[in-house]
C-alpha cells in the first residue's frame, strides 16, 4: 500500500465536506509565481550552475520573484484576511501552545490561516527572498550563495510543514493552495475569492514580466529596467570581463 492509498486518499475523502475558502485568488497566484520562480531560479543556479549558458535566466526569473514578492508585501497590508500579516501568529505562546497540543495528541487545536509554525515559516520566505534578490543585485557574492542556501532550508521547512499538517490532521493541505480551501468553522470563510483584485494582480504581473522581457539581452547578461538609467548586470562580473565584483548598474569605464 502506498502512502497516497493509506493517508493522503482517505484524508481528503474525510475532510472534503468541511472545507471553506480561505485563502483567496491574488493569494494563489502570487504563490504560484514566486514558488515557481524561485524554483527555477534555484534550479538553474544549483543545477546548470553559473558557468552554464542558461546561467543567464538565473537572475531574470529572480527578478520576476521581486515583482511577486513587492505585490504579496502590499497584500500583507492591504490584501484579505488572512492574507493580512496581522492575522498571522507570531505569539510565541501560541507557538508553543501548538507544539503543546500536538504533545498531548489534541488534533483539534488548528487554525484556520496559517498556524503560528507556519506565520513563522511564511514571513522567513519573504524576508529571505528579499534578502536574496538584494544581494544578487548588489554583488555580494558569497552572502548571495549564503542567503540562497538559508531560503532553500526554510522552503524544505515549509514542505515538511504541509507533509507535518496533512498527516497529522488528515487533510491534503497543499490543495489549499489550488482550490483556496481549508478545514475551518463555517463562520471562518472568506465572503469572495476577490477576483477583481485577481485580476489586478494578473495584469501588474503580466506587466512586470513584459518589462523583464523588453529589458532582458541575453547575449550581454544584461536587464535594462524603464526607471533605472543603466542596465542590470545578470551574470558575474568578471564572466564579463568587469572584474570588478560589484554588480547593479553597470558602469561605461571600460
Ligand atoms: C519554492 C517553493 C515555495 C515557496 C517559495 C513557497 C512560499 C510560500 C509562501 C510565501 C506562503 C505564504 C502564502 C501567503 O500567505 O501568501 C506559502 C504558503 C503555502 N504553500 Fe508554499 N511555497 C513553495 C512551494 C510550495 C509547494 C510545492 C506547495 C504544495 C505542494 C506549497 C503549498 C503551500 C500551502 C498549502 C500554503 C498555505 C499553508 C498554510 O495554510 O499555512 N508551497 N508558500
Ligand atoms: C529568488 C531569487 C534567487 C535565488 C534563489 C538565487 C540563488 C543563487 C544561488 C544558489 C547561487 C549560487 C550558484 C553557484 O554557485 O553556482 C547564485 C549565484 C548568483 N546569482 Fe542568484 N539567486 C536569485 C536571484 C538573483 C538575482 C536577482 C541576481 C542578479 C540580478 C542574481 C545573480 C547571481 C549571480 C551573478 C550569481 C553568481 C555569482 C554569485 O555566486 O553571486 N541572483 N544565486
Amino acid at each position: 500500500m502506498s502512502l497516497w492509498h493509506t493517508v493522503v486518499q482517505p484524508c481528503a475523502a474525510m475532510t472534503s465536506s468541511k472545507r471553506v475558502l480561505i485563502w483567496d485568488i491574488p493569494v494563489r497566484l502570487l504563490h504560484l509565481v514566486l514558488a515557481g520562480s524561485i524554483s527555477v531560479a534555484l534550479i538553474i543556479a544549483l543545477g546548470f550552475g553559473k558557468e552554464h549558458p542558461l546561467f543567464v535566466y538565473h537572475a531574470w526569473f529572480g527578478m520576476l520573484a521581486g515583482g511577486a514578492l513587492g505585490v504579496r508585501l502590499v497584500l500583507g497590508f492591504a490584501g484579505s484576511r488572512y492574507a493580512r500579516f496581522s492575522a498571522w501568529k507570531f505569539s510565541p505562546r501560541a507557538l508553543i501552545a501548538s507544539f503543546g497540543a500536538m504533545r498531548r495528541g489534541d488534533r483539534g487545536v488548528r487554525d484556520a490561516g496559517h498556524n503560528p509554525s507556519a506565520s513563522w515559516v511564511m514571513l522567513g520566505i519573504l524576508v529571505l527572498t528579499g534578502a536574496v534578490l538584494g544581494t544578487g543585485l548588489a554583488g555580494g557574492e558569497d552572502i548571495h550563495e549564503i542567503a540562497a542556501y538559508v531560503l532553500l532550508a526554510f522552503i524544505g521547512l515549509h514542505l515538511a510543514g504541509l507533509v507535518v499538517h496533512t498527516i497529522w490532521h488528515r487533510e491534503v493541505i497543499a490543495l489549499s493552495m489550488v482550490d483556496g480551501k481549508k478545514v475551518a468553522p463555517a463562520e471562518a470563510a472568506l465572503r469572495h475569492a476577490s477576483p477583481v483584485v485577481g485580476v489586478m494582480v494578473a495584469l501588474l504581473l503580466a506587466s512586470w514580466g513584459v518589462v523583464l522581457v523588453r529589458g532582458f539581452d541575453a547575449a550581454a547578461g544584461t536587464l535594462r529596467l524603464p526607471f533605472l538609467a543603466q542596465p542590470i548586470s545578470l551574470v558575474e562580473d568578471d564572466e564579463k570581463g568587469g572584474g570588478e565584483g560589484k554588480r547593479g548598474a553597470d558602469h561605461d569605464d571600460d
